[in-house]
């Protein structure tokens, strides 16, 4: 195994890129500059990075390449993502890695790996106190960084959004604090079958705590949200929906702004977890009239550890903290503590800073590309796995609702999916397999554990043959070599 040198010497690249657009450009007044490199500009000499290590086998040939639709990029080319994520140049298994744990993780482009050694080598500060120079440059970033997501998810102000560890605190942080405040005997949670364990458990922890009921929102067989039991569950008890923009495992796309206008008329609060949406397709916060949204950044190119939790201003306003420390507060007292204003009070402690640095990072690259041609690009990619995989004896994809994004959860008969993820990693095929954290939405088709390939726009259709290669040689091969 060769693991290419991912820093700025081994890509050539003359220099750190710095942190453009979202009104930092360098690291004010200082000599150690964060040079500005446009976003996405063009990579390292990408004979030198991209070239795959001598021991690397050839690409697979296409599976009945010629029954196959060719893929036809409307408008982007996944190429121009691939050459600046370093990982996706390395071998697994002696075969070139193909990246198709998306749901899981995604993969990083240099200039967020690049920002977080720039961060640490000439920019590394605390935040929010100290009177030093450092002190402030390091919080002018971490703000632009705030500004970067209120952006991106189309949110009135930066003052909405709260920076946490990922989606699962933003979710804890929901119910913790406004659930605490808001929930009560009697009072219903409506959760969608197809939710992730993090948008399940943290509503069933409150519920049992002040006596609210969560209950489940039934799928279709399609995988779809039931509408029509929706409406039926929605009532004056209800006061909050929790609700995916995307599924992890069967990849519907629910019509989550109907249903938050459902949901509005009952005077319920509509959460929706956008872990899965975010690096898919183009948000609008204040379009949907969500009242929170949650994001993870390692999800959307950026590192773990850092993740968003927008809400309106007025809810925001009225919440409560959750934990206690640092940051949240004014003056403390034995006698009275007060409190900073929100999104400050809601973050207590010392952030991830260099996360949010390399968050701010993965939104420059990522808005650097036509949102709407890569979301066509994955649609058409999506397309060609569909029909590429059905050519697998024995394979059934989970999950046919008419909008979804770029999942294939799967099953292949005969086969258990530990065993199939084991035999892809041969390949150095990376997918996950298992329950997915979501043992709802698997149990709603009878099942406790299946294979997932999830996609991004720097997959191939050149991957996806791969994946289907490989899946047909698994189903051929005789029991001793599985
Ligand atoms: N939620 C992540 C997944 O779906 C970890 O794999």
């Amino acid at each position: 195994m060769t693991i290419p040198d991912v820093t700025a010497r081994g890509l050539g690249v003359p220099g750190v890129p710095g942190l453009s657009g979202a009104g930092v450009t360098a690291v004010p007044g200082s000599t150690a500059v964060l040079p500005t490199v446009p976003a996405n500009s063009a990579s390292a000499d990408p004979a030198s990075a991209d070239s795959a290590p001598a021991d690397s086998a050839p690409p697979a040939a296409a599976p009945g390449a010629g029954a196959l639709p060719q893929l036809q990029p409307p408008g982007f080319s996944p190429e121009s993502a691939r050459r600046d994520i370093p990982i996706l140049h390395r071998t697994v298994n002696g075969h070139p890695l193909v990246w198709l744990d998306n749901g899981a993780t995604t993969q990083k482009p240099r200039q967020v790996i690049e920002a977080l050694g720039a961060y640490y080598g000439a920019a590394n500060s605390n935040i929010h106190r100290g009177a030093h120079t450092m002190a402030r440059e390091a919080t002018q970033m971490y703000e632009a960084g705030r500004s970067a997501v209120a952006e991106f998810l189309g949110a009135g102000s930066p003052d909405d959004i709260v920076f946490v560890r990922g989606t699962t605190e933003a979710i804890n942080l929901v119910a913790q604090s406004w659930g605490r405040a808001n929930l009560g005997p009697g009072d219903d949670i409506l959760v969608a079958v197809l939710e992730h364990h993090s948008d399940i458990v943290p509503w069933q922890l409150i519920a049992k705590e002040t006596r609210a009921r969560v209950v489940p929102i039934p799928l279709t067989p399609e995988g779809a949200i039931d509408q029509d039991a929706y409406a039926d569950l929605l009532s004056s008890r209800t006061q909050l929906v929790a609700v995916s923009h995307a599924s992890n495992v069967l990849g519907t796309v629910p019509p989550v702004k109907e249903m938050t206008a459902l949901a509005h008329r009952y005077g319920a609060k509509v959460l929706v977890d956008g872990a899965q949406a975010v690096a898919h397709f183009p948000v609008d916060v204040q379009d949907l009239d969500a009242d929170f949204y949650a994001f993870s950044g390692h999800k959307l190119f950026a590192p773990t550890g850092i993740g968003a939790l927008y809400a309106k201003p007025e809810i925001l306003r009225s919440m409560r903290p959750w934990q206690g420390g640092g940051n949240m507060i004014e003056s403390v007292d034995f006698s009275r503590t007060t409190f900073a204003p929100v999104p400050h009070l809601l973050e207590a402690g010392t952030g991830h800073i260099s996360g949010v640095v390399g968050l701010l990072a993965a939104l420059n690259w990522f808005t650097s590309f036509d949102r709407e041609a890569v979301a066509a690009y994955e649609s058409a990619l999506m397309t060609y796995a569909q029909q590429a995989l059905s050519t697998v004896p024995g394979l059934e994809v989970l999950g046919s609702a008419p909008e979804r994004i770029a999942v294939l959860t799967f099953t292949l008969a005969g086969q258990d999916p530990a065993g199939i993820a084991d035999w892809l990693d041969r390949d150095g095929i990376a997918i996950r397999a298992g329950h997915h954290c979501a043992q709802p939405a698997l149990a709603h088709y009878g099942l406790e554990s299946a294979a997932r390939a999830s996609l991004a726009l720097y997959n191939t259709s050149e991957e996806v043959d791969q994946l289907v290669t490989s899946l047909r040689r698994l189903q051929e091969a005789p029991e001793e070599v599985r």
